[in-house]
C-alpha cells in the first residue's frame, strides 16, 4: 500500500494539528481515524458541543435573569429541546467539515477504519498495511469507568449521552465535581433540572486554586446547583428508568440514596490506547495506562511517537495541540518547545474559570515567597453593566522579582481574559509590566490590570 513519511493514528486536536503542522513541514502524511467524522473527541463529543449547549443556556439564563432590568421586557424564550440539540449538531458539523476541508488544502490522506501498529513502521487499517517512516500515536481518551456503576447512555450516562438525552430531566445526580460535572451540571440546571452533584472530595475542581474553588461553589450554590461534598458513591441501581444513587459519607460512612431521572458519572478520563498492539510492540505504558515518552514525544520503540490525552499531562485538547505540533517540528529536524508551565485551564461555566500557573496552595507547599494581587470584578465598570460582577482576578508574582508565578480568574470571559497572563508569563514579565500596560476602558481586562497593580501599590477602583 501507499508509503507515507508520517502516518497519525487519532484525527483530535493532537492528531489533526499534527498532520497540517507535518504537511506545512513537507512531509508526506496520512491521518487514520475510526469514527465517521473528524475531530476526535474535542469535535464530536466534547469541547465543541458542550461549549454549543453551555451557549445556548446561558442566553436563556440571560433572558430570564437579566432582560427585564436592562428594558427587555416580553416573554422569556421557551425551551426547544430538539432545536438545540440540532444547533449543537450543526456546530459540531461545521467543525468536523472544516478539518475535512484543512486535510484536502494540505494533502493529507485519511485513511478510513481502526489503526493498528504489527510492527514498527506498519500501519495496519482494516486489510490494508501502509508503511510510514515515523508514526504518532494521538489515539486521546475515554470515558473512565466507575466501579459500582453501568454505563447505559440512557438513564446512567457519561459526557457523551448527557450531551444528547431524549428530553431534559427533571432530576439529574451528577457523579465528579470536576470540569465535566460542572459544565453540564450547569447546562442542565439552566434547562430547570433540579441538579445535585454528588463529590469525592470536600472542594470541588481538585488542583484549582483553594480561594477560586470557594467562591466558584458559592457561586454555583446560588444558581441552584445542590452539592453533596465529601461522598464516595457505592452503586446506582435503575429500574424502570429511574435510577437510585447509593453514598457513603467518608466522614461517618453512613449510607445514604439519592433519586435521579439521569444520572452523569463524570469521574475522570482514562487514556485510550485499545486495539492499537502496543503490548507486543514492547511500547512501555505508565502505572496509569499512559504512552510513556520523552522531551521529545518518542516512545520506547523507535519510529513511534505519541501526544495528546494519551500521554502524561493534562488532558486538555491545546495542550494536544501544541504537543502536535511540537511533535510534527521535531520529526521535521526543528528544535520546538512545549511550555508546560504556561498551559491554562478553562471552565467554560457563568461564570468561567479560568488559571495559569501556580496556586497559592502550591507556592505555599514550595515555601516561595509570593505576593497577591486581586481585583474583584465589582470594581469594573463594564462588568457592573453587564450584570458580571461576581468574580475576581488574583495574580501571585514572586516577592523579591515581582515575576507573575501563576494568575486564577473567576468571572466573565475569565477564558479570554487569562491569555495576556500567559502571554506575560511566556515573557518572564513582573507584574509591574502588566500593571504598566495601558488597558483599553471599559473592558474586562482592565480587572486583569488593575489585579497587577494591586501586586505593587494597590489597585485604583477598590
Ligand atoms: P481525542 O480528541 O480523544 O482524539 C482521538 C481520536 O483518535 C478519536 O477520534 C478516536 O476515534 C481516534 N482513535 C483512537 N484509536 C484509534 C485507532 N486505533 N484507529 C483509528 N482512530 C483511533 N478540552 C479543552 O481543552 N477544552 C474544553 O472545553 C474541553 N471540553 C471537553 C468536554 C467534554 C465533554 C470532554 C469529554 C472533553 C473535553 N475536553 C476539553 C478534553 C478534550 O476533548 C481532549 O483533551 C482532547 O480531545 C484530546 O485530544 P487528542 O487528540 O489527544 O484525542
Ligand atoms: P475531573 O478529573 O475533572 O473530575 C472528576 C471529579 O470526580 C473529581 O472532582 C473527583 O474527585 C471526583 N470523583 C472521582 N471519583 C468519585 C466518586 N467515586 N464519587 C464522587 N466523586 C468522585 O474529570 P472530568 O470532569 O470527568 O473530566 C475529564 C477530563 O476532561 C478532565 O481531565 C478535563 O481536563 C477534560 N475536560 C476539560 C474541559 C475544559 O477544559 N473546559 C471540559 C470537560 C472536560
Amino acid at each position: 500500500m501507499a508509503n507515507y513519511d508520517v502516518i497519525i493514528i487519532g484525527s483530535g486536536p493532537g492528531g489533526y494539528v499534527c498532520a497540517i503542522r507535518c504537511a506545512q513541514l513537507g512531509l508526506k502524511t496520512a491521518v487514520v481515524e475510526g469514527r465517521d467524522t473528524l475531530g476526535g473527541t474535542c469535535l464530536n463529543v466534547g469541547c465543541i458541543p458542550s461549549k454549543a449547549l453551555l451557549h445556548a443556556t446561558h442566553m436563556l439564563h440571560e433572558a430570564e435573569h437579566n432582560f427585564a432590568a436592562m428594558g427587555l421586557k416580553g416573554k422569556s424564550p421557551s425551551v426547544d429541546w430538539k432545536q438545540m440539540l440540532s444547533y449543537k449538531e450543526e456546530t459540531i458539523g461545521t467543525n468536523t467539515k472544516g478539518i475535512e476541508f484543512l486535510f484536502k488544502k494540505n494533502k493529507i490522506d485519511w485513511l478510513k477504519g481502526w489503526g493498528s501498529i504489527p510492527a514498527a513502521g506498519q500501519v495496519k487499517v482494516g486489510d490494508d498495511v501502509h508503511e510510514a517512516k515515523t508514526i504518532i500515536i494521538a489515539s486521546g481518551s475515554d470515558v473512565a469507568q466507575l466501579k459500582g456503576v453501568d454505563i447505559d447512555e440512557k438513564t446512567v450516562v457519561s459526557s457523551t449521552g448527557a450531551l444528547e438525552l431524549g428530553k431534559v430531566p427533571k432530576k439529574m445526580v451528577v457523579i465528579g465535581a470536576g470540569v465535566i460535572g460542572l459544565e453540564l451540571g450547569s447546562v442542565y440546571k439552566r434547562l430547570g433540572a433540579e441538579v445535585t452533584v454528588v463529590e469525592f472530595l470536600d472542594v470541588i475542581t481538585p488542583g484549582m486554586d483553594g480561594e477560586v474553588q470557594k467562591t466558584f461553589q458559592k457561586l454555583l450554590k446560588k444558581q441552584g446547583l445542590e452539592f453533596v461534598m465529601g461522598a464516595a458513591v457505592q452503586g446506582v441501581d435503575v429500574k424502570g428508568g429511574k435510577a437510585t444513587v447509593t453514598y457513603k459519607m467518608r466522614s461517618d460512612d453512613s449510607e445514604h440514596t439519592l433519586d435521579a431521572d439521569t444520572v452523569l458519572v463524570a469521574t475522570g478520563r482514562r487514556p485510550y490506547t485499545d486495539g492499537l498492539g502496543l503490548d507486543a510492540l514492547g511500547v512501555e505504558m505508565s502505572e496509569r495506562g499512559q504512552i510513556k515518552t520523552d522531551g521529545h514525544y518518542k516512545t520506547s520503540v523507535d519510529g513511534i511517537y505519541a501526544i495528546g490525552d494519551c500521554i502524561d499531562g493534562p488532558m486538555l485538547a491545546h495542550k494536544a495541540e501544541d504537543e502536535g505540533m511540537a511533535c510534527a517540528e521535531g520529526i521535521a529536524g526543528q528544535k520546538p518547545h512545549v511550555n508546560y508551565d504556561v498551559i491554562p485551564g478553562v471552565i467554560y461555566t457563568h461564570p468561567e474559570v479560568a488559571n495559569v500557573g501556580k496556586t497559592e496552595e502550591q507556592l505555599k507547599d514550595e515555601g516561595r515567597a509570593y505576593k497577591v494581587g486581586k481585583f474583584s470584578f465589582m470594581g469594573n465598570g463594564r462588568a457592573k453593566a453587564n450584570f458580571a460582577g461576581d468574580g475576581f482576578v488574583k495574580i501571585l508574582a514572586d516577592k523579591a522579582t515581582d515575576r507573575i508565578l501563576g494568575a486564577h480568574i473567576i468571572g466573565p470571559m475569565a477564558g479570554d481574559l487569562i491569555h495576556e497572563i500567559c502571554v506575560a508569563m511566556e515573557f518572564g514579565a513582573a507584574a509591574e509590566d502588566l500593571a504598566r500596560t495601558c488597558h483599553a476602558h471599559p473592558t474586562y481586562s482592565e480587572a486583569v490590570r488593575e489585579a497587577a497593580l494591586a501586586c505593587g501599590d494597590g489597585p485604583i477602583h477598590s
